[in-house]
């Protein structure tokens, strides 16, 4: 995997234990004549405060994210042995502590002393109310700073006249005097225009897929979110990816702690969920996958199990892109530097979970859709609309869509998708 940088260094360098739990021990080492700095005074882990409700104590960690709600202001601090709330509120602490907690970014370093404070909703089941804050070490301009996004929201319909996916997988119904309606396999098509409009949108709803698959990773109707940028293209498609799904793992690790140890999830694996994650392209994965015993051809479509044993290769999710084209939907970008192969590209989950994300950019090359419409037998009239996004003032664009259950089910660690869903739709599950 290509090193892009401080990333990984950022996150692991904490968790290196070689300083003692405390520093009490070092006190009591005979002291080299040379000068030496000042020990460090004592301080806990994260993880040694549950115990400590009503206590005093000083900790040390990095700082993931801040908020403020005017004169109370929150830091969620990590020191690689836990996640810690610490709640300042203005005047309880000095002036010199509120202010260097206005002065927090992500990554910086800091101390901090207060009472830790029984909380069953927070991770580990403590907080610390601060009587002090100090930086140890600023961060300035951390490479991977959660971007304000600015996505607008846009509901697509439910009831839809164009094949969104495969007419394979299609539940339809008859609509009055307009012939079929197809239940949605995906919005992204109205989302596309949606971007014409307003730039970076999302759709977020339910889609439907008639799919005879009975394994632990489909259902008949699953929910799923789609992001769709104006001017992305395929590799800031993937980067989006890769934020949008750490972003979700961090989050899930800061405030979800207690209901994933409810679950026995080992969190170990999803700690290493930060970006990069690798990027391979197809052609490369199918060389990694005959390397390991696979009998995939060039052509072929990635099964699960193949997906399984490409996935078992990293420690956080992989990015596989420019798939042939012949197994791939019709809208999906012709890849100027090899036209067998698609600007695409799919997330599959670390740990058996399979493909969590599909995306690409689309063909916005007008003539170029209509081929693809007329070669896959598509109705050209169900589509006027779409390429007419073409016609007028087409523009390089690109999105993805996230399965929410898949999502949920490999960061819980569920071993079957309809336990990710209150009331799982599968081919053989129609009640309740
Ligand atoms: O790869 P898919 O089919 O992509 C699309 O629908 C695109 N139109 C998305 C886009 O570019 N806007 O599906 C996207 C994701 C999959 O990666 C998977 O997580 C989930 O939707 N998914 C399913 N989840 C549960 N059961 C099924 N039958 C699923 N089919 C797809
Ligand atoms: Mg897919």
């Amino acid at each position: 995997m290509k090193d892009r940088g401080v990333v990984g260094g950022a996150w692991f360098a904490p968790a290196a234990n070689h300083t003692p739990r405390t520093t009490q021990s070092s006190l009591t080492v005979p002291r080299p004549a040379t000068k030496m700095p000042d020990p460090m005074p004592d301080f806990h882990r994260i993880e040694d405060l549950p115990p400590l409700a009503g206590h005093t104590v000083v900790t040390r960690g990095w700082v993931m994210t801040t908020r403020s709600s005017g004169k109370i202001g929150f830091v969620m601090l990590r020191d690689g042995t836990g996640y810690l709330q610490v709640v300042l509120s203005k005047k309880d602490v000095p002036e010199a502590a509120w202010e260097a907690f206005g002065g927090l970014t992500q990554e910086t370093s800091a101390e901090v002393t207060g009472t830790v404070r029984a909380d069953a909703r927070a991770p580990g089941g403590v907080e610390l109310t601060a009587t002090d804050l100090r930086v140890i070490g600023p961060s300035h301009d951390f490479p991977i700073t959660p971007k304000e996004q600015h996505f607008t929201l846009v509901d697509t319909p439910i009831l839809t006249g164009a094949i969104g996916e495969h007419a394979g997988t299609l539940f339809a119904t008859e609509y009055f005097d307009l012939g079929k309606a197809y239940l949605a396999q995906t919005g992204q098509l109205y989302v596309e225009a949606a971007a014409a409009a307003l730039g970076k949108v999302y759709c977020f709803g339910p889609t439907f897929r008639a799919e005879k698959s009975k394994t632990r990773r489909h259902l008949t109707e699953f929910w799923m979110v789609e992001p769709e940028v104006a001017w992305n293209d395929s590799e800031a498609n993937m980067t989006l990816q890769e934020e949008f799904v750490s972003y979700i793992v961090i989050r899930a690790l800061e405030r979800r702690k207690a209901e994933l140890a409810e679950l026995e999830r080992d969190v170990k694996p999803l700690e290493a969920v930060r970006p990069p994650f690798p990027r391979i392209s197809y052609t490369d994965a199918l060389t990694t996958l005959k390397g390991l015993g696979s009998d995939i051809e060039w052509g072929q479509d990635l099964g699960g199990d193949e997906e399984t044993l490409l996935a078992k290769q990293f420690d956080r999710p992989v990015m596989v892109f420019n798939y042939p084209r012949a197994v791939k939907a019709f809208y999906m970008k012709e890849n100027p530097a090899d036209p067998r192969t698609v600007l695409n590209n799919d997330m599959l989950a670390p740990e058996g979970y399979g493909e969590i994300i599909g995306g690409s950019q689309r063909e916005d090359d007008y003539d170029k859709l209509l081929a693809r419409i007329r070669a896959e037998r598509l109705p050209e009239d169900a589509y006027n609309w779409y390429l007419d996004l073409r016609k007028y003032g087409t523009f390089v664009h690109a999105g993805f869509g996230l399965g929410v259950e898949r999502t949920v089910a490999w960061i819980c660690g569920i071993p079957h998708i309809r336990e990710a869903i209150a009331f799982p739709r599968t081919l053989y599950k129609l009640w309740p």
